[in-house]
């Protein structure tokens, strides 16, 4: 049996546990924030946190981070103001919306490791995070502005 602490509280997986994380986030938990994209790790709408760093919850067994803490987007802050939160806001980056909760927490990984990053590092680190929108350019203001409000 598995056991994973997803936004502060304590999951037991004892069906299941070649499930993926990203399905027992949404059909188990009804925690539809993650999204579900390709299904293959190519578009990074389904990107959650494990200890911290942005990992694809659709290619993640679940019974594979045991013991881990998971943060998903509705556990990224309290009440919505996250400094990645707020810069969205801020920025209106969403079009559509649905690989936003990806890159967000694509975003808030990146400022945990780097709180400074340069044009080059917010590519790299987001070059995995597809938006059909096209949202890019807003998406790399806002993570300046939040590198700039957490600081
Ligand atoms: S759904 Fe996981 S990377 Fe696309
Ligand atoms: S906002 Fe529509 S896919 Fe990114």
């Amino acid at each position: 049996m598995a056991e994973l602490t997803i936004n502060g509280e304590k999951h037991s997986i004892d069906d299941d546990e070649t499930i993926p994380l990203l399905w027992y986030l949404r059909d188990v938990l009804e925690m539809r924030g993650t999204k579900f994209g390709c299904g293959v790790a190519q578009c990074g709408a389904c990107t959650v946190h494990v200890d911290g760093v942005a990992v694809r919850s659709c290619v993640t067994p679940a019974a594979s981070v045991d013991g881990r803490k998971i943060t998903t987007i509705e556990g990224l802050s309290d009440a919505g103001d996250h400094p990645v939160q707020k810069a969205w806001r801020e920025h209106n980056v969403p079009q559509c919306g649905y690989c936003q909760s990806g890159q967000m927490m694509q975003a808030a990984s990146l400022l945990a490791s780097n709180p400074n990053p340069s044009d080059e590092d917010i590519d790299q680190s987001m070059q995995g995070n597809i938006c059909r929108c096209g949202t890019y350019p807003r998406i790399r203001a806002a993570i300046k502005t939040a590198a700039r409000t957490a600081r």
